[in-house]
């Protein structure tokens, strides 16, 4: 049974979110948008709310909260500042998550606490400079040695929070031969010798987000920090980036929201011949249309949350959320600027950064390619 009321809680952090990003992030954004500053006090702040660790067991340092509860804070945080969203939700959903799934009780101790308390930040490196939707055919290598320590060659890329955080994961051949199957997980830290960080990317959207490559020449890493088993890596990406799916359509949901917020305001606002434009039916389709699309966005967002919540498989249905909610993000922002007109193309109005974040939710984790091929698969297995 799926309830579509939330609880006491999951309101309580929706005001506390919305609050949160009316006051601390807004005022800022278009300005960090246009400079490309990453908002490093945001992130503290985040931190002290519980919201870089909201779904980790408070025993590591974390909010305990459901996957619901980080559905609203993303969308209400991403609907001022998806870029925000974003760092908050690799944080959350790929770096968090992937460390208390599959972690030692040394390791969530000694980095997941601190991950999960905001005082440090985490990245996750899959992608590199040839290596995207075919995620299986990692080049950079770890190589055994015979202490047990492996050593990491190789290059990643389009790496969020690449730039700021502190600790990463990193995926890496261990075995080639064994094709996936020898893929493993490395919790690598951000001062460890032969590490780099390459600048930080020119990008069109979320560009308070910090994205670079990564460097390693012979990082070394102690058997003590492979995250879940050698071997095994190739299934921790995967099964991370399922709950990742739902991180990134609730960033989608936030831009389309805050697309369309913008959009009513703007047509109440706005006259022509002495009438606001929404009286005219143009701008009323247009309204409408954004409003089933939106809606449609957070019931299936929410719907892959709560089989989560419940411990079902969710595979399909965040595929399913992440692929809508981008391609609505897109669409509204889109026909946002076309409610606003000329006003809509200029930086005054926020619509035109809602336009240009919206475009990266279609790509990372998973395009909306890999989404249709996920779905598909999903649909027509046995
Ligand atoms: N959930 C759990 N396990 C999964 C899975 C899923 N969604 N998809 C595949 N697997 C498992 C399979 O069960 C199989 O396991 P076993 O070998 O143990 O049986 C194994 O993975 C291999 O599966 P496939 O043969 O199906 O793998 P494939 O090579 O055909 O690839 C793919 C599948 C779906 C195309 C995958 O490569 C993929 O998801 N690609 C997209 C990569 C991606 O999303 N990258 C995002 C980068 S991260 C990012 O963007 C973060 C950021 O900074 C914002």
């Amino acid at each position: 049974m799926m309830s579509f009321e939330f609880t006491e809680t999951q309101e309580m952090i929706r005001q506390t979110a919305r609050d949160f990003a009316r006051e601390q992030i807004a005022p800022s954004a278009s300005e960090r948008d246009k400079n490309g500053v990453f908002p490093a006090e945001i992130v503290a702040q985040l931190g002290e709310l519980g919201f870089m660790g909201m779904m980790v067991d408070p025993e590591w340092g974390g909010s305990g909260l459901d996957a619901v509860s980080y559905v609203i804070a993303m969308e209400e945080i991403s609907k001022v500042d998806a870029s925000v969203g974003v760092i908050m939700s690799v944080n959350n959903s790929l770096v968090c998550w992937a460390i208390e799934k599959f972690g030692t009780d040394d390791q969530k101790e000694r980095i997941l606490r601190l991950l999960a308390s905001g005082q440090k930040l985490g990245a996750y490196c899959l992608s590199e400079p040839e290596v995207g939707s075919d995620a299986r055919n990692q080049h950079t290598t770890a190589t055994k040695q015979d202490d047990g320590s492996f050593l990491i060659n190789g290059t990643k890329n389009w790496i969020t929070n690449g730039t700021s955080a502190d600790i990463f994961l990193v995926f890496a051949q261990t075995d080639r031969s064994l094709g996936h199957k020898g893929i493993t997980c490395f919790i690598v830290d951000g001062d460890a010798e032969g590490f780099e960080r390459g600048q930080k990317e020119d990008k069109l959207g979320i560009r308070s987000s910090d994205t670079c490559s990564l460097g390693f020449t012979n990082v070394r890493v102690a058997p003590e920090n492979i995250l879940g088993e050698v071997g095994r890596g190739f299934n921790i990406a995967m099964e991370t980036l399922n709950g990742g799916r739902i991180g990134i359509a609730s960033q989608a949901l936030g831009i389309a929201q805050g697309a369309f917020e913008a959009a009513v305001q703007y047509s109440k606002e706005r006259k022509v011949r002495e009438k606001p434009i929404n009286a005219l039916q143009a701008i009323q389709f247009k309204l409408a249309e954004m409003s089933v699309k939106v809606d449609a966005a957070r019931l299936l967002t929410l719907r892959a949350a709560a089989l989560k919540d419940r411990g079902e498989r969710f595979v399909l249905e965040a595929s399913q959320a992440k692929l809508f909610a981008s391609t609505a993000a897109r669409e509204i922002a889109n026909e946002a600027i076309q409610v606003h007109g000329g006003y809509g193309y200029v930086r005054e109005y926020n619509v035109e950064r809602f336009f240009r974040d919206a475009k990266i939710t279609e790509i990372y984790e998973g395009t909306s390619e890999i989404q249709h091929i996920v779905i598909a698969r999903e649909i027509l297995r046995d």
